[in-house]
């Protein structure tokens, strides 16, 4: 590959004509909200998932916040967040009027481990830890069984964030979950622009997440308090609908629904791409510790969301930001994923100056590289050589 390639960036959408024409053929149909495409996804995405119920909503933080309400968090109480995620996993707690303990992570994967989340209980001991809302960070599975033991005797909910982890199969079953959350914003598995998807095998939280996308609304005639509006002469009025609880708008369109119909059935092929594209970069950058190497993973299968490297910047000479501009200049994107949620000046001005120094060391050295099922094997051993060029390595 000549270096005239166009920009890699460390993730995109690949849309093709058939997911064109799906959209089109939407626009084209009754219903631009709100309508038969919303079942056929919500269906779709269970059977490619593994789970009973789906529940389709406009973004993956608003997945994770249905979760949360579905789950009763709401104020007096907490939930367990690793504090290397995007902002969203630990916002949706505190949405609830939750509050959040940050857990730390292991400082090689990133993953909270079931000891960094027995000590956030214990530093929690005062407070009523409802849920814990374990990330699948780049897509590598957390050590769910493990967790699960900590929790189960506790009564504690939980909510697997899997924004990342779409494509490992099983994810959805929720055999140690209550719920699980993905995303279907462009750099995700699939695309749907924006958009979220809740999955469960629990029918009554996939019922109050079904409510609580709409306003809290409810149609179903056995639910109605209110006899005297909603029926007449024991008939239901077709007009009627009753709230009783506080909902949101989080629905997700038909016209979105269809796109991501027709991603869904190239997620299979899509993650075996991104799949082999790791293992591509695990063989070329191997010569490249101990100065870079890939953050380790967890156990079994992956979602590949992400390909990270930890870099010894010392080692290496240059800081982070010399490498990522070296990078840019030979049209290769990258970036930082996470800083630390409980750096946010908003975490921090609620909670304090917290150590977490897993986290941290995690921070300090990581670096996403690209990797999209679109991205060429030539594309791919461009990165790597251009990093063991920079390292010293590249012959
Ligand atoms: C780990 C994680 N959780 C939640 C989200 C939120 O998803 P969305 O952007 O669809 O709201 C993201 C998105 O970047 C994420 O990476």
């Amino acid at each position: 590959m000549t270096e005239a390639h166009t920009f890699l960036p460390y993730s995109r959408q690949w849309v093709e004509d058939e997911d064109i024409a799906a959209v089109a053929s939407a626009l084209r149909r009754d219903f631009l909200t709100t309508g038969p495409l919303v079942d056929a996804f919500e269906t779709e995405f269970a059977r490619a998932t593994g789970a009973r119920f789906a529940i389709a909503c406009n973004s993956g933080t608003a997945a994770l916040h249905l979760a949360a309400m579905a789950l009763g968090l709401g104020p007096g109480q907490a939930a367990v967040v690793p504090t290397v995620t995007f902002l969203a996993s630990a916002n949706a707690v505190r949405m609830t009027g939750a509050e959040v303990i940050f857990a730390d992570v292991d400082p090689f994967s990133g993953l909270m481990t079931p000891a960094t989340f027995a000590e956030a209980l214990d530093r929690a001991s005062s407070q009523n830890v409802k849920a814990v809302v374990p990330v699948h960070l780049n897509g590598a599975v957390c050590a769910m069984a493990e967790l699960a033991a900590i929790v189960r005797p506790r009564g504690i909910g939980v909510i697997e964030d899997a924004c990342h982890s779409l494509g490992v199969p099983e994810i959805g079953s929720n055999a140690y979950s209550d719920v699980a959350c993905f995303s279907t914003h462009p750099v995700k598995t699939i695309a749907t622009g924006e958009g979220g998807v809740a999955v469960t095998m629990d029918g009554r939280l996939a019922r109050k997440m079904t409510q609580s996308r709409n306003h809290g609304m409810t149609r179903e005639k056995g639910d109605f308090l209110n006899g005297d509006l909603a029926f007449e002469n024991g008939v239901q009025n077709a007009w009627y609908y009753e709230m009783h609880e506080l909902g949101w708008n989080y629905r997700q369109p038909d016209i979105l629904c269809a796109l991501g119909l027709s991603q869904l059935q190239k997620l299979d092929r899509f993650w075996r791409r991104r799949t082999e594209i790791a293992a591509l970069y695990d063989r070329l950058l191997a010569a490249l510790a101990p100065i870079m190497r890939p953050v380790s993973r967890g156990r079994g299968a992956h979602g590949w969301h992400l390909y990270v490297l930890l870099v010894d910047f010392q080692h290496l000479g240059m800081t982070r930001t010399q490498l990522m501009d070296a990078l840019r200049d030979k049209g290769i994107g990258t970036q930082v994923h996470y800083i630390p949620v409980h750096w946010q000046p908003y975490y921090r001005e609620r909670y304090g100056h917290l150590s977490l120094p897993g986290a941290e060391a995690y921070y300090e050295r990581c670096l996403s590289i690209p990797i999209f099922p679109k991205m060429s094997d030539d594309e791919v051993r461009y990165v790597a050589g251009t990093l063991a060029n920079i390292v010293g390595t590249g012959g």
